[in-house]
């Protein structure tokens, strides 16, 4: 047993898998940092601006308590700004988002460069709380404001080739996590067609009713709830619809353990650890009070199986994890 652990009040029984053991490690870590570099944790925090349309409520929001805004935007994964869960917070300057344009290519009739501004101008804006279940084993509740993404694909108008979509984020050289190999840069996602036109998915440019801040993914991402939050690439710069199937980060780093459809299962195990439970980092859990936050039953699809089970019927989902 490691001094820290002690210091944390971790006892040995509570160590159950080698994934609990690094999220504690990183919790800590993420924790310490807070403490050491707060300051820089609250102006990133006073930076988010509010946003200024007006927001509708969903329909498909869940009524479970909120994660806090600071955890939700202080324990990030966003490997482009550091490994660690402290890091995109403390680099988050390194993303430039101004000025921002995307490409849409592919398998479409109107493909071209697009503005942000031209992006987002058209769509209204909703609040969608929603779960988001990492492949680490851990959850949070967050109310994401943004539009569905079949919205934005249909502008494009895709061919009857789009069977899939593919995402890629800013591979700009000032963002320091490029220089590791942990990767193959730039970050790559993808979804069938179907998964995509879902009226789920969401592109999120917003969240607790403030710009999205550039650790979460600024100025644009994905959110696929019934996915692991892998799935849910940030700061996309471009989208593409493709006859096949789209290489993805995750899936060419290790392959066995990270399939393309990535849905959130408890039945089928992380070869490294069980998908059956999540910590739920919720309410004001944030910094050494997340090693303590409850662990809940993981749910199919991320509770989502009324409405998308059906897109995945005919297939054997421990082969197509
Ligand atoms: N997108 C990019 N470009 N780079 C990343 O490292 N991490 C993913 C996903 N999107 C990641 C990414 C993972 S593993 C998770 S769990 C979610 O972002 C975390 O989103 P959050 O930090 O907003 O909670």
């Amino acid at each position: 047993m490691k001094d820290w652990m002690k210091m944390a009040g971790i006892r040995s029984s509570e160590i159950t898998d080698e994934a609990a053991f690094k999220q504690r490690r990183t919790l800590i870590q993420a924790a310490m940092a807070a403490g050491v570099t707060g300051a820089i944790g609250a102006e990133a925090h006073a930076a988010t601006k509010p946003l200024s349309q007006a927001i509708q409520k969903s329909e498909f929001s869940t009524d479970e308590e909120l994660t806090s805004e600071e955890t939700a935007t202080t324990y990030n994964n966003f490997y482009e700004l550091g490994t660690d869960k402290g890091d995109p917070v403390k680099n988050a300057d390194k993303l430039v988002t101004k000025p921002w344009s995307l490409i849409i290519d592919g398998e479409c009739d109107n493909p071209g460069t697009f503005t942000i501004e031209d992006i987002l101008k058209p769509h209204a804006v909703e609040e969608r709380i929603y779960r988001l279940r990492c492949v680490e084993a851990w959850s949070m509740v967050i109310p994401w404001n943004g539009f569905p993404l079949a919205d934005l694909l249909k502008r494009f108008k895709p061919n009857s080739k789009a069977k899939y979509v593919a995402f890629e984020t800013t591979s700009d050289d000032r963002l320091p996590g490029l220089g590791s190999r942990v990767l193959d840069w730039p970050y790559r996602e993808g979804l069938r067609i179907d998964e995509a036109m879902h009226p789920l998915t969401m592109m999120a440019m917003g969240m607790y009713g403030n710009e999205i801040p550039n650790q979460n993914g600024a100025p644009l991402r994905l959110v696929v709830p019934w996915k692991y939050g892998y799935k849910s690439i940030k700061s996309i710069v471009r989208i593409s619809f493709t006859e096949k199937q789209p290489p993805t980060s995750w899936n060419l780093a290790a392959p066995h353990e990270y399939g393309f459809f990535s849905n959130v299962n408890p039945e089928v195990s992380h070869p490294r650890w069980s998908q059956a439970k999540e910590r739920r980092l919720s309410g004001e859990t944030s910094g050494l009070a997340a090693l303590f936050s409850a662990k809940v039953e993981t749910k199919f699809m991320n509770g989502y199986g009324d409405e998308v089970g059906g897109l995945y019927s005919d297939m054997d989902l421990t082969k197509f994890f």
